[in-house]
């Protein structure tokens, strides 16, 4: 289990502070999937990042309860590959000196084929487009086989086809495997598909919290999926003035 107490983040630019994060209470059960939805610049990847340890909270905490996440994966809003390896020395890198050869590699095949890149093992990252270079960013979080998975926006520059077929092959990775998924996107349609919780972010706060109980793997034409996508749509466009104080339970979306 991961909870975020109250956590905020800001930043100092020149003069001012900006506040990405402001006072975001959360809890993510075990092996659940949940997608965080918001507008441009509402504080999504400040949220990743700090739940993935990689930047410090400026206020409250992150909590890690007994069996919660020993092993994060990553997928960062762009691919960064590292250029001098090719796509299956990507993959691989992680796992380095941690199993014999055969098993890197046997691991990476995987991988590579979970993502449809099979075939590219020997490219450099230089002859792949962005939505491979993006599928191969994904290939070297799920080779890890992490217990705590958080993308960002992980899907945004693939193309439709292939954008569905990567957002069931995760869907059927998180059953087969079950780890904890965060998943951050722009695009409410895909919060809908993805999550069993869709949290909405507005500037910093989260400001409503949608349980959504369909079935898996879900589909975006039925009327179940497209009353999700309204009500959220609705209160993402409401006003909402920075200072209005949240109800209680927005802020405590998902209390376990
Ligand atoms: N390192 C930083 N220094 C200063 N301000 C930052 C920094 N990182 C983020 N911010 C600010 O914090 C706010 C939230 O940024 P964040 O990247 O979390 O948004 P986002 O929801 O991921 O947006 P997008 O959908 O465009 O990726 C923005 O106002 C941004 O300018
Ligand atoms: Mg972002």
């Amino acid at each position: 289990m991961l909870e975020a107490h109250h956590l905020g983040k800001s930043y100092r630019l020149g003069d001012n502070e900006v506040t990405a994060l402001a006072d975001v209470s959360l809890t993510f059960p075990r092996g659940s999937i949940t997608t965080i939805v918001g507008r441009s610049g509402c504080g999504k990847t400040t949220l990743l990042r700090l739940l993935a340890g990689l930047e410090q909270p400026s206020s409250g905490e992150l909590r890690r309860s007994e069996g919660g996440p020993q092993r994060i994966g990553v997928v960062f809003q762009e691919a960064r590959l590292m250029p001098w390896l090719d796509v299956a020395g990507n993959v691989a890198f992680g796992l380095r000196r941690r199993l014999p050869p055969e098993a890197i590699a046997e691991r990476s095949r995987a991988a590579l084929d979970m993502v449809g890149l099979s075939a590219f093992a020997e490219a450099m990252p230089g002859q792949l487009s962005g939505g491979m270079a993006q599928r191969v960013a994904i290939a070297r979080a799920l080779v890890m086989e992490p217990d705590l998975l958080l993308l960002d926006e992980p899907f945004a520059a693939l193309d439709a086809f292939t954008r569905r077929a990567m957002q069931n092959e995760l869907i059927a990775i998180w059953q087969r495997k079950r780890p904890t998924i965060v998943f951050v996107t722009h695009d409410v349609e895909e919060a809908v598909l993805l999550g069993e919780h869709v949290l909405e972010l507005e500037r910093g706060r989260v400001v409503g919290h949608e349980p959504v109980a369909l079935p898996f793997p879900r589909d975006p034409t039925t009327a179940e999926v497209n009353d999700h996508r309204r009500r959220i749509l609705a209160k993402l466009t409401a006003p909402s003035p920075a200072s209005a104080p949240l109800p209680e339970a927005a802020a405590n979306a998902i209390a376990t």
